[in-house]
C-alpha cells in the first residue's frame, strides 16, 4: 500500500553543529590543531524531520529553541525544508541547544551535545501540538529532549492509531512507561547493549539483545527493534521474524547524522505504507548516502541518491534468517 502523502511528526531537538574537521579527536589535557571547521544545523530531531521532508512526507517538528543568532539559523532552514514549524516554541530565557564535534579523517565522529533550549520541552508544549500528533501516521522520538514530553506525546499518537518509533539516541536508561508505547525501536549498538544489559560480541548476542528490548516494547506481537550494527548492516527482530540486512559499500567521510537519516527515511517509507523489511532496506540505504556527505543536516538524502545507491550495489543484499 502506498499512501498519497505520508504525515510524519517529529518531537526532538534542533542544535547548532560546531564541527571541527581533525587528524584525531584530543586525548586529556590535550591541545591538538585542526584542520577545517564548520556550522552546521543538527539535532537529532531536526535531522530525522529533514530526511522526512526530503522524501516526500509532509513533515511536522515540535521541539524548542532559544532567540539569538542560532535559533535564527534554525528557523531559516527549517523553513528552506518546508517543515511544518508551528510548534517550534523559542525560548527567551535560555540558548539554542549545540553539539561540539570531532570529525577524523576516516568520518569517524565524537560529539557533545549541550541540549539548553532542547530540555525545556514541556507536556504543556506536547498538548499543544495535539492535532499534529494525533493526525500523523507515524511519531517519530529520539531522546535529546525531555522524556516526559515524549512519553506524553507517544501517548496521544498510540490512542489515535499513529505508529511509534523511537530512536533511543543518545544511549540512556528507558522507562518501560515509554518503551510501552513504542512499536519500533531504533538503536544502534551501544545503545543496545546499554538498554539491554549485554554485550554484542557477536549476532547472537545482537539477536539476544533484540529480543530482550523487544519483549519491554508496546504490542509484543506487532514490535520490532530494528538494530544498526554501522558495517555489520542492520538486524531486523520481529514476533516471527530475524534478518540481518547487510550495510552498503560506501566511502565514508563524515559519519554525522547516518542513524538520523535512517530514521527519518524508515519514518517516511513506514508512513507511506511499506512493510517493516522494505522500509529498512531504504532506510540502511539512506543511512549509507548519509556517511558520504560532511555535515549533519546536509547530508539528509534525497529519494534519488537513495534509489541510484541501492540499483548501483548488489540486487539483494539480504541475508533471511529463521528465529
Ligand atoms: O545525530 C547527529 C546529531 O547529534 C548532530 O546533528 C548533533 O546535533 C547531535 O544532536
Amino acid at each position: 500500500m502506498n499512501r498519497a502523502t505520508p504525515k510524519v511528526t517529529v518531537v526532538g531537538s534542533l542544535n547548532i553543529d560546531l564541527v571541527c574537521h581533525a587528524i584525531r579527536r584530543p586525548d586529556k589535557g590535550e591541545t591538538i590543531i585542526g584542520d577545517a571547521f564548520d556550522i552546521f544545523t543538527g539535532g537529532k530531531g531536526f535531522n530525522q524531520a529533514t530526511a522526512a521532508a526530503r522524501l516526500g512526507a509532509e513533515v511536522s517538528l515540535v521541539g524548542s529553541i532559544g532567540t539569538g543568532p542560532f535559533g535564527d539559523l534554525l528557523r531559516t532552514a527549517i523553513k528552506k525544508e518546508d517543515i511544518n514549524s508551528r510548534f517550534i516554541i523559542r525560548r527567551t530565557d535560555i540558548g539554542t541547544g549545540i553539539a561540539t564535534i570531532v570529525v577524523e579523517p576516516d568520518g569517524d565522529n565524537s560529539i557533545i551535545v549541550v541540549p539548553r533550549a532542547n530540555m525545556a520541552l514541556t507536556t504543556a508544549d506536547i498538548d499543544a501540538a495535539t492535532d499534529c500528533i494525533a493526525d500523523a501516521d507515524v511519531l517519530l522520538l529520539q531522546l535529546e529532549t525531555p522524556i516526559a514530553a515524549s512519553e506524553h506525546a507517544a501517548a496521544i499518537a498510540k490512542h489515535h492509531g499513529a505508529t511509534v518509533v523511537l530512536n533511543p539516541a543518545p544511549a540512556q536508561p528507558l522507562p518501560n512507561s515509554l518503551l510501552g508505547y513504542v512499536d519500533i525501536l531504533t538503536p544502534n549498538q551501544s545503545e543496545t547493549e546499554l538498554l539491554a544489559g549485554i554485550p554484542i560480541n557477536s549476532h547472537d548476542d545482537a539477536r539476544r539483545a533484540a529480543e530482550t528490548l523487544r519483549e519491554r516494547m508496546a504490542d509484543t506481537e506487532n514490535s520490532a527493534v530494528v538494530l544498526t550494527l554501522g558495517e555489520q548492516g542492520t538486524l531486523m527482530l520481529t514476533e516471527t521474524t530475524s534478518e540481518l540486512i547487510p550495510a552498503l559499500p560506501v566511502q565514508p567521510v563524515d559519519t554525522t547524522g547516518a542513524g538520523d537519516a535512517f530514521c527519518g527515511a524508515l519514518a517516511t517509507a513506514l508512513a507511506s505504507g511499506e512493510n517493516l523489511q522494505s522500509a529498512v532496506k531504504f532506510a540502511n540505504a539512506a543511512g549509507a548516502a548519509a556517511v558520504t556527505v560532511i555535515g549533519a543536516t546536509p547530508s539528509m538524502p534525497t529519494r534519488t541518491k537513495i534509489e541510484r545507491l541501492m540499483s548501483t550495489t548488489h540486487a539483494d543484499l539480504t541475508e533471511p534468517q529463521g528465529k
